[in-house]
């Protein structure tokens, strides 16, 4: 990325034209070494991305907005920017474990949530994800992604200052906080789309608005469609301007025009603002849909990965320890381009999420060892961020080739596992809700709490212990991959008390036609002393995802390490290990309902007269005696050896 001396004397003379706000104190002066060294590459890229709109006076423009905004970042995140630039990446370790939270179903404000810190420190977390908590319209207004002011917190959390406060306290308490960045769109309320409605032509030029039908109706037949039940197409009409505007989500969200250069910098600032919070982490919301490209699905476009990659450079400039996540929820094929130091150092695995779903429908393994035997395996600068399930529906990306290898049909598999999933008779396991189903296209997601999916739901209305004892193993189970699998783990908040549907939001008219509201439980006071009550469900789930976080904590091969896919001849079981010079952990998990074994010798790398520990039962293991290894149903086997 960084340029040869001599451009650099070019561009340093270029830099001594512009008159930018730098003053001589030695944390302005590395802000000028950054410029020096990243400016060249963000100027290459605003070249491409802009053509000939660009020219030097938008981009002193854009270095001086980088200077202003760094000058306003406190001192203390300034140190805190040189202090983790010089260690090695803490989202590669195996400390960390992280959870997502609506802040007002957690713990009602960010005063409560400042409360929960002793609570998310004995659980383990260190990444804690804030959903949304930005103005935004009041009644609909997308679980706060229609965001009215991205400098304001919705006033019924509390304020920016409290926010400020309590990343403080958490970075105390070594947890990072993650701030959503909604810059796909912004809310129809938001300053921008007020004076766009008032007429003011810059502000309409920061949207895509049209006269009549004439464009939509072109573009339309090419566009994926995400909320089909709420409004076909992706444009809305907006009665007040008669006009129509490119909402790829609700009407309310408008979305912006990345290929008018005011909107790159004016996102920017907002962008620069929240990472002067103090968060350590800005997940880039929809991240996929930023650069139109007309006639195509518009996702992914090439600019949108050049985007990105200026967004990041801005960071590296002027706030330089804060990195993106990204939330691409597409093919696997096309996760994987955001993921990459430059653009995106964290990034949700999607593909993970979906394939351990399929792997407990079908109790059948091979689907997932195919697909991740070669999909596994990212940048080792970047992580993962495994997840089970999230504030949003379960949608399924998965390839149709890794499909065809094992002999799946991967439309007839999609309609079993909706199927599988929302269908509530009695030999069903799970209590699924499906969502924004189109049977024009065969599409359907899914909704659900973790514990509601895996079963606990129906188990506890129908009495059974036994099913009740199952559906805890398979939440078990889910867990104790996506914490040894290599990456960051992310728990939805409540998910580790066995948290079930919350089918309240059907009486809220603001909420009901939208499905994900019932995998956003309130965490209540009763279900948190539930929880504490000894042998009950919730407190065993709770004391079985703590275990494993513990064990986690332990030991660096849970951190920075391969991870191997093994396949072996059982195809009820999930297999994978990871090495490094001085230890070994296979983790051997079952996904049937029925006891399962395992030849020792179909785990090659298993070197025979070792003894092994299943860091999970804390039993020892004699490979070479052993030969068979048996799992009880749902059982998760961690064998260590140091
Ligand atoms: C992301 C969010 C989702 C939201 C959408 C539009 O996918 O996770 O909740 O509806 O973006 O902002």
């Amino acid at each position: 990325m960084s340029v040869n001396h001599l451009d650099k004397d070019a561009f340093k003379k270029k830099l001594s034209r512009f008159d930018l706000p730098i003053s001589n104190d030695d944390f302005e002066q590395a802000f000028s070494a950054r410029l020096l060294e990243y400016a060249p590459e963000l100027e290459r890229l605003f070249g491409e991305i802009y053509e000939d709109k660009f020219d030097d006076k938008i981009f002193e423009s854009l270095l001086y907005k980088l200077a202003t905004n760094f000058s306003t970042r406190s001192a203390a995140l300034k140190v805190r920017d040189q202090v983790l630039l010089h260690e090695e990446p803490w989202y590669l370790g195996h400390q960390q474990v992280g959870m997502a939270c609506y802040v007002d179903r957690f713990a009602v404000d960010l005063k409560g949530l400042t409360q929960k810190i002793p609570y998310l420190k004995k659980l383990g977390i260190t990444f804690l994800h804030l959903l949304p908590l930005y103005q935004s319209p009041e009644g609909e207004n997308d679980g706060g992604y229609a965001v009215s002011d991205y400098r304001v917190v919705n006033p019924a959390l509390g304020d920016m200052e409290q926010l400020r406060l309590f990343i403080e306290e958490c970075n105390q308490n070594d947890i990072h906080v993650v701030l959503d960045f909604i810059f796909n769109h912004t809310s129809d309320e938001h300053e921008w789309a007020k004076r766009a409605i008032a007429g003011e032509k810059k502000y309409q030029d920061f949207y895509f608005l049209y006269e009549d039908r004439k464009v939509p109706d072109q573009l339309d037949p090419f566009l994926r469609e995400i909320f089909p039940h709420v409004r076909r197409g992706s444009f809305s009409h907006r009665q007040d301007i008669d006009k129509w505007i490119w909402t790829t989500f609700n009407s309310y969200q408008w979305d912006l025009n990345y290929a008018n250069p005011d909107v790159f910098s004016a996102v920017m600032e907002e962008m620069l603002f929240l990472a002067n919070t103090g968060c350590d982490v800005l997940r880039l919301d929809a991240l996929s849909f930023i650069w139109k490209d007309p006639k195509t699905n518009c996702e992914g476009r090439p600019n949108t990965y050049k985007l990105i990659k200026a967004l990041n450079l801005c960071l590296r400039i002027a706030a330089p320890s804060v990195i993106f996540k990204s939330e691409a929820i597409v093919h696997p094929d096309n996760v994987v381009k955001y993921i990459d130091p430059q653009r995106c150092q964290l990034s949700y695995n999607p593909l993970l999420m979906g394939l351990l779903w399929s792997s407990l429908a079908t109790t059948n393994t091979e689907f997932i060892n195919q697909s991740l035997s070669h999909r596994f395996a990212i940048d080792r600068q970047c992580a993962w961020v495994n997840y089970i399930r999230c504030h949003d529906d379960i949608g399924w990306f998965f390839d149709d080739k890794d499909a065809d290898c094992v002999g799946i049909e991967l439309n007839q598999h999609l309609a079993f596992l909706n199927d599988f999933y929302t269908n509530n008779s009695a030999n069903h396991f799970p209590s699924g809700v499906s969502f924004q189903d189109d049977p024009s296209i065969g599409d359907q997601r899914l909704c659900g709490s973790l514990a509601s999916l895996c079963g606990l739901e129906k188990a506890i209305e129908q009495k059974s212990q036994i099913q009740i004892n199952l559906s805890i193993k398979r939440i078990l189970l889910l867990h104790s991959v996506i914490l040894s699998i290599g990456g960051i783990p992310l728990i939805y908040a409540g998910d580790e008390i066995g948290m079930l549907n919350d089918y309240s939001y059907l009486k809220d008219p603001t909420q009901s036609h939208d499905a994900r509201w019932v995998n956003r439980p309130i965490i209540t006071e009763q279900a948190i002393s539930l929880s504490k009550q000894e042998n009950t469900p919730q407190n065993i789930i709770f004391v079985g995802i703590n275990k494993m976080i513990s064990i986690r904590k332990k030991l660096e091969i849970f951190g920075n390490v391969a991870t191997e896919i093994i396949n072996t001849k059982n195809r009820h079981l999930f297999v994978y290990r990871r090495i490094d010079d001085e230890q070994k952990l296979i983790a051997i998990c079952n996904f049937s309902d029925l006891p399962q074994a395992l030849e020792v010798d179909n785990i090659d790398l298993v070197e025979q007269d070792e003894v092994y520990v299943d860091l999970i039962s804390e039993k020892d293991i004699k490979i070479r005696q052993t030969k068979l290894l048996h799992l009880s149903a749902y059982q998760v086997m961690w064998l260590y050896k140091s």
